[in-house]
């Protein structure tokens, strides 16, 4: 008889936004005159820009023409996205990154939640508290995490970093040296960023114990302060520690569309392997490829044209991230985040637990957000804001909130 995969047994409930969901239609159902105003938005609100609009509507007319028309698309991705990829995102950074080190994906999230498969499962791993849960769960699924306490919200195997306001948000270096390492920055749910100088740290540490730095890098293009590295191959030594995954998602609005890649550099060996061949390995058997008409509307980003229209999303966004940060402080707030990423993270007021404050926020202001315990224990006493909601619900938002 089959014997399931019961790791997957381990895995709590994921409560957090079926709870949160929950709340709402109970809240809304009691109360039909009020007018509820969701920050807790993690999904891109506006449509895709007309350039990649443009380039989409070609695509699809060249799949129409026998002459043009694609099949499966080439293993780690078409060229033309790749070559543009290492000019447009690494080149003009002074990063010289091959396009045979760059593999085109589906989505951040696959990527994150797979590229453990490569590595053994007796490795230890250090993921920062709070968290994207993805990076916990995917491991918890090969059998790397142990034990999940419900009590403590940990796994027993895991190391968990703390970023909390006392270190930035960004981890101190762990007591127990891990051998896979998730960094993920500009921080969700933090909103916060790292420094140069703090993640050469982080690659220092990784070459000299033997680890691997996962890099999640999903909302680079939110960076605005200048010491602030766009990619973690900014600092030296990088490219023999750290795989670097990136997504069109927040950057040009591909959440409904799918696009993202991953960078493992060649030079990335361990154990005597090159990483770069197991990722290709595990690439070419499992992954047949994201839709040429999708990589099209990608390219299509990396246009002077779709640079700018992309551009002009993400200062609506962050204009959003800085109505709510300068709200909230107004209204004697702690806040975090929301100038390098579209999250901002607030202290909960009068020790109120996260849902504490949730419900709060909800019956007092009719505002949704997300409680930062739901990232990880760390996120206890914290709440998430995004900036991804309309320009006049955040206004609104605030002004409710500065009422209470
Ligand atoms: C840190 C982080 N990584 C990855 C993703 C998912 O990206 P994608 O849409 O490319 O799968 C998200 C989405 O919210 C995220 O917050």
């Amino acid at each position: 008889m089959v014997k399931i995969n019961d790791n997957y047994l381990k895995l709590p409930g994921s409560y957090l936004f079926s709870t949160i969901g929950k709340k709402v239609r109970e809240f809304s159902a009691q109360h039909p005159d009020k007018k509820i105003i969701s920050l807790g938005i993690g999904d891109v609100t506006l449509p895709l820009v007309p350039e990649v609009i443009k380039a989409l509507h070609g695509a699809v007319d060249e799949m129409a023409v026998k002459e043009t028309f694609k099949g499966y698309s080439p293993d780690l991705g078409y060229e033309f996205l790749r070559s543009t990829i290492a000019e447009k995102e690494y080149r003009t950074r002074g990063v010289n990154i091959e396009i045979d080190e760059i593999f085109i994906s589906d989505g951040a999230k696959s990527d994150s939640g797979n590229i453990q498969e490569i590595f053994d499962t007796d490795n230890k791993v250090a993921v920062c508290d709070p968290v994207y849960p993805v990076y916990v769960d995917s491991n918890a699924m090969a059998g790397r995490a142990g034990d999940y306490d419900p009590g403590t919200g940990r796994w027993s195997k895991l190391i968990y970093m703390p970023c909390t306001s006392e270190n930035d948000f960004a981890p101190d270096l762990p007591k127990e040296d891990p051998d896979i390492i998730y960094l993920c920055f500009p921080n969700n749910p933090t909103g916060s960023a790292i420094t140069k100088a703090r993640l050469q740290e982080w690659v220092d540490y990784s070459n000299r114990i033997g680890a691997v730095i996962i890099y999640d890098a999903a909302y680079e293009a939110y960076i605005s302060e200048d010491d602030i590295p766009h990619t973690i191959y900014e600092c030296e030594g990088a490219k023999t520690c750290a795989i670097e995954i990136r997504s069109f998602s927040k950057s040009a609005g591909f959440t409904g569309t799918r696009l993202a890649f991953t960078v493992v550099p060649k030079e990335l060996e361990r154990g005597g392997v090159k990483l770069n061949s197991l990722w290709a390995r595990r690439h070419g058997t499992k992954f047949n490829g994201t839709p040429y008409i999708i990589q099209a509307g990608g390219a299509a980003v990396y246009s002077e044209a779709g640079r700018a229209q992309t551009k002009e999303q993400i200062a609506y966004y962050m204009n959003n991230a800085g109505v709510i940060r300068e709200g909230l402080t107004a209204a004697g707030y702690s806040v975090y985040g929301g100038v390098n990423a579209p999250y901002i993270w607030m202290r909960t007021p009068k020790n109120m637990t996260s849902w504490e404050f949730f419900d709060y926020l909800l019956n007092n202001a009719n505002v949704v957000g997300t409680p930062g315990s739901g990232f990880g224990p760390n996120g206890e006493g914290y709440f998430r804001l995004t900036a991804f909601g309309t320009y006049e619900n955040t206004l609104e938002a605030m002004e409710r909130i500065r009422k209470l």
